[in-house]
Order: structure tokens, then C-alpha cells, then sequence
């Protein structure tokens, strides 16, 4: 088998911390994916780092007092603790602007842009835009606030004095910042004078007939949100966007061009080319040569996975691609081949994403209030920290998969935390594999024994659970990582039935053979769904393989299935797999300092 795969976590601003949303969204389901392929003997390589460029990052340092070097860097290696802390682990982890990856990272993006600009998809256009004198910048729209112009419904002004350069907060519409009544420099508190400034426009309207073909020949089964959102947007039209900025910090604009001095790219032009740039340097650690990447992101047979939240479709299913097919073909080419689109060119070409795999958000609910929006400002979050410094990674992960808004929003409720760990993870998982253990030392000396007389409730049982991993596989192959799950545990309820009949603790009082039967099933059972488990909860998978004494080796998808023969040696009483929690252990009901 031995399939080639890229999966790709959407890079996190490098500019605070993570909370439960940001892993419900991308980071938990794309770890549950890329344990999967490993367990399947799949060569894989799992990409994430931090988004250090652009606006947000630069608005970010400038309130915290320091540089935008030194908080992303300091950034980038708390969220790197966050996600080792969960069992979340990348291949690699990098940063667009951390000093290990800048160069290879700068390079490769400014490749992209040329390549992209030779091949004619840019147009240069020069507009005006609000300029602050005092600090001797052009201010991006989020640098500016103002009164706003528009007209209520019933014809009145809206006059919000305090709307933001982008959007009026106060009546939802979008602002166009050069209208704004009585503008500010959210800089230096000044007004803003209009200057006129040259940049590159990516012109996607032309990409429109390629993305639709291409949607049609590669999204059949990726989720709705993604196509509905993609193909929606496809018919209203792809308006032309600036992939330049005003800024210094960034990848500087590589074109032999007076206009283009001083400006760098727009940050969502180079952050997706940072999965290449970590994979560049990847290759360079592993294997000695950077260009190596070539054979993932180049490669035909290579499937490339991306994982991200819904905030982020447009720029990964339309943006990107266009971006990708950019490299690969000139504007007579894509107009010609813009209604029979067929498939990216050959090796040696940027290859199009296999799958975008989206999250809709979570919102949370706070015992006796309403479900509401995770908002930093707010306090309205669950931080990673705070989480672990008190609690264990798997009932994180257990929740945020059997709840997760894989197709619409779904929230994390304190209450429910507590009772889906204590019923589900304790009563039905855990439960199934203690309830037999005692029997097995104190009968047994803890070595499988024989199974002499099986009936159909052992052989039913077992059949049932040897079609699991085939099905649970399909689940996670098409990113139904919550009936995934869902199989396994419902399995779970099956062994505390099955195990209830049998009683074993009263069996073993008259029946010796009956009650190694019963154990024998239990611990075959248990062999499987151990497997199973390793993707979603890998601290759990592991107590319970060093229980059973099973090898890494044999700890594969594919041997799930294998029984561990009479006589086997199981490996200690397995450590206790999940704590009892109560909702008072919370004390993570809102913000706290950073
Ligand atoms: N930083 C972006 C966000 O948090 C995600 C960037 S994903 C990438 O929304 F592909 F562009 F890197
Ligand atoms: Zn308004």
C-alpha cells in the first residue's frame, strides 16, 4: 500500500494563545487523520507552524510593547507546547518569520509570486489609500477607525463614530476606510491624509471556469460546507484581490520594480506556501536537501489533505488553488483550458489539495447562560494552558470529537464535559477494560486463556467487532471523525452487555472454562478496539497496549484483528485510564492573565 500524504493544520497567528476552538476546528481532527495513516503503514508527512506575517501580528506588538520578531517567536513556542501537551504532533512545526525557516520560507514565496507574475496573473493598479504623516505609513483598513456613512434601514445615518476600517460594527455593513467620516489613525491617533499607492492584483475572475471544473472532477464527497461556500462563491463572481502590502514586515515584494520597494506580500498570499516552506525544511533535516519537497507537493501520487476552519474555506478552496494553478499555467492557458480543465500538469508541478476538510466553529455554554461566541476580548474561552495544567488531553480530545461541528456549529458545555467523561470515557470505556482484570490476574496469571467453549454470543460478538476497523477506517478516510468515534463506543456498549450476561466474577465460582472463554473474548475485544482507539485518544491506546504486553509493531491497523493467542503474556493492570471529574473542578470558566 504505502500511500503518499501531505495533511497540512491551517497555521495559527502567531500573535496569543490557543483555546478549545482553535483545536475542535483544525488541529484535533487533522492529528486523529494523520494517526490513522501511520497506524495504516501510510507515508505521511504532518505540516503546521505558526502564521507570523501580516497586519495582525504587527497591530499585536505594537500593544504588547515589543517587536513583531519577538512575539511571534514567543508565541509560536507556547502554541507549539499547547499542541504537544494534547498528543498533537506535526512532523514538524514552523513559523513563517522563525528565524530557522525565514529564508527558506521567503524564498519559496517569492518564487511564487514571479512564477505567478511571469505567467501574466497579475495586473498593477494604483488607488488611493489613507496615509499616517506622523508614522510615515499607508494604513491598512484594520489601522483605521471613523465615523460611519451609511443609512439605517428606515433611512436615518448610522453614525457609529468608533466603526473600523473594514466593517460597522454597529449596522454590519462593510466600510470602504477611504469614506469614513472624520477618520483616525489607530497608530497615532491623527487623521490620516490620502495618498495614492501602486499594487498586484491577482485576478481570479479568470481562475472562475478552472476552479468549477476542477470542483467537479475532486470534491464529490468533501463536506457542504466547503463546496456549498466554494461553488456559491464561484457564481457570484471572484472580485480581483491585492496580494501586496504596505507593511515591512513580511516577505518582501521580489520584483526588479520601483513600485514594489518596500512592500512585502499580503499575508494570506504567503502563509498556505509556509506548508511548503515547512516541508522544504523538513526535507533538509531529514533527508539533507531542501528541494526534496518537490516529491510531495510536486508529486502526482502524492495527496494533499488540508485541515482548517471555516473562516478559512475561501482562502484554501478558491485563493489557493487559483494560486497553484497559477504556477502551473499562463492566462492563455487557463483561458483556453478554463472550461475542459482535466487535472493539475504532471510531476513537477504544484498538485491541487485531495481534500479541504473544514470545521464550522464551536461556541460555549457557561452553566445557567446562554450558548455563546468564544471571544478573547469577552473571556469567553477555554485556554490550552489552563486546561492542561489541571486536566488530561484525552477527555479533551474524546469531547471535541463526539461533539465536534463538523457540519455546523456545536459548543463546548462545562456540564457536558463533566458527564460525557464520567459516563462515557469512565462507565462504558473504561469500565469494559478494568471489569475483567482482577479475573485475569487472580485466575489466570494474567496470560491469555484458552476460549474451549465458544456459543454464538462470544463468536457474534467478536465478528461484529472484527468489521469495525474496515468501517471506522471508511469514517476517518472521508473525515467522519465523529462516527468514527461513535462506532467505537457504541462497540464499548456491546462488551459491557456481552460481559453483564456472561458475569464472569460469578461464573468463576463454578464454571473455570466458561469463565476463560468469557475472558478470552473480553481481552480479544479489548485487542481491537485498543487499535482503534490510538487515533482519538493516544494516551489511553497506549496504557491499554502495555496492558495487553502487545508490541509497537503489532500495534498496527492492519493487525487489529489478530488475535493474541492462548498463552500470551498480557503486560501489567493498566494505569487508570481517565479520572473522575466533577463540573465544581472547573475553574476555567473564563478568561485568565496571560
Ligand atoms: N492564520 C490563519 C488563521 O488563523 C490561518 C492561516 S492558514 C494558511 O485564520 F494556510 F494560510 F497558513
Ligand atoms: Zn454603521
Amino acid at each position: 500500500m504505502n500511500r503518499k500524504y501531505i495533511v497540512t493544520a491551517a497555521l495559527p497567528y502567531s500573535n496569543g494563545r490557543l483555546h478549545v476552538g482553535h483545536i475542535a476546528g483544525a488541529y484535533l481532527p487533522a492529528d486523529i487523520f494523520v494517526r490513522y495513516l501511520r497506524s495504516n503503514g501510510d507515508d505521511v508527512r504532518f505540516i503546521c507552524g505558526s502564521d507570523d506575517n501580516g497586519v495582525a501580528i504587527e497591530i499585536s506588538s505594537r500593544k504588547e510593547n515589543t517587536t513583531p520578531a519577538e512575539l511571534s517567536a514567543r508565541y509560536n513556542a507556547r502554541q507549539a507546547a499547547d499542541f504537544a501537551g494534547l498528543g498533537i504532533r506535526f512532523d514538524i512545526y514552523g513559523g513563517t518569520h522563525q528565524p530557522a525557516f525565514v529564508e527558506t520560507h521567503n524564498r519559496i514565496s517569492q518564487d511564487f509570486f514571479k512564477t505567478i507574475h511571469a505567467n501574466g496573473h497579475f495586473v498593477k493598479r494604483t488607488t488611493e489609500q489613507l496615509y499616517d504623516g506622523q508614522a510615515q505609513q499607508f494604513l491598512p483598513d484594520r489601522f483605521v477607525t471613523g465615523r460611519c456613512y451609511h443609512k439605517l434601514p428606515d433611512g436615518t445615518p448610522c453614525n457609529n463614530p468608533s466603526a473600523l476600517g473594514d466593517q460597522c460594527e454597529q449596522c454590519g455593513n462593510s466600510i470602504d476606510a477611504l469614506k469614513l467620516i472624520d477618520p483616525v489613525s489607530v497608530i497615532t491617533g491623527t487623521r490620516p491624509e490620502t495618498r495614492t499607492t501602486t499594487h498586484w492584483y491577482l485576478q481570479l475572475d479568470k481562475f472562475q471556469g478552472m476552479l468549477a471544473d476542477w470542483f467537479s472532477l475532486t470534491s464529490l464527497d468533501w463536506r457542504p460546507i466547503v463546496t456549498n461556500f466554494s461553488l456559491g462563491s464561484i457564481k457570484t463572481g471572484l472580485p480581483e484581490r491585492a496580494m501586496t502590502r504596505d507593511l515591512t514586515w513580511g516577505v518582501p515584494v521580489p520584483l526588479d520594480d520601483p513600485d514594489a520597494a518596500g512592500k512585502v506580500l499580503y499575508v494570506w498570499f504567503d502563509a498556505p506556501i509556509g506548508y511548503v516552506s515547512f516541508t522544504a525544511e523538513l526535507c533538509r533535516q531529514r533527508d539533507g536537501d531542501a528541494e526534496k519537497y518537490r516529491d510531495w507537493w510536486q508529486n502526482p501520487d502524492c495527496k494533499i489533505v488540508h485541515f482548517i476552519g471555516e473562516d478559512n474555506i475561501v482562502f484554501h478552496a478558491l485563493i489557493w488553488p487559483a494560486m497553484l494553478m497559477g504556477t502551473q499555467f499562463t492566462t492563455e492557458e487557463v483561458q483556453k483550458r478554463g472550461s475542459a480543465y482535466t487535472g493539475p500538469k504532471g510531476a513537477g508541478y504544484y498538485q491541487l489539495p485531495y481534500n479541504v476538510v473544514a470545521n464550522a466553529f464551536l461556541n460555549i455554554k457557561f452553566p445557567g447562560k446562554e450558548e455563546e461566541k468564544i471571544s478573547k476580548s469577552r473571556g469567553t474561552a477555554v485556554w490550552i494552558e489552563d486546561y492542561l495544567r489541571e486536566f488530561d488531553p484525552d477527555p479533551l480530545r474524546y469531547y471535541l470529537t463526539i461533539n465536534a461541528p463538523e457540519s455546523q456549529r456545536t459548543s463546548w458545555s462545562f456540564d457536558d464535559f463533566v458527564e460525557r467523561n464520567n459516563s462515557e470515557l469512565i462507565a462504558t470505556l473504561g469500565n469494559f477494560v478494568n471489569r475483567w482484570q482482577k479475573i485475569v490476574t487472580d485466575d489466570f496469571a494474567r496470560k491469555v486463556p484458552a476460549s474451549t467453549n465458544p456459543e454464538s454470543l462470544e463468536t457474534d460478538l467478536l465478528a461484529r467487532i472484527a468489521k469495525i476497523p474496515a468501517d471506522v477506517a471508511t469514517d476517518i478516510e472521508s473525515a467522519r471523525f465523529k462516527s468514527a468515534l461513535g462506532r467505537i463506543m457504541e462497540a464499548f456498549r456491546e462488551c459491557n452487555r456481552y460481559i453483564d450476561t456472561r458475569a464472569p466474577w460469578t461464573s468463576r465460582k463454578t464454571d473455570m472454562a466458561r469463565t476463560a472463554t468469557t475472558i478470552h473474548t473480553c481481552i480479544q475485544a479489548v485487542r481491537t478496539l485498543g487499535v482503534l482507539l490510538d487515533p482519538f485518544l493516544p494516551f489511553a491506546a497506549e496504557k491499554i497496549r502495555a496492558s495487553l504486553g502487545v508490541s509497537q509493531d503489532e500495534w498496527k491497523w492492519s493487525r487489529a484483528t489478530q488475535p493474541l493467542p492462548e498463552g500470551h503474556a498480557l503486560g501489567p493492570i493498566p494505569e487508570v485510564l481517565f479520572k473522575k471529574l466533577d463540573p465544581k473542578d472547573f475553574a476555567l470558566t473564563g478568561a485568565s492573565p496571560k
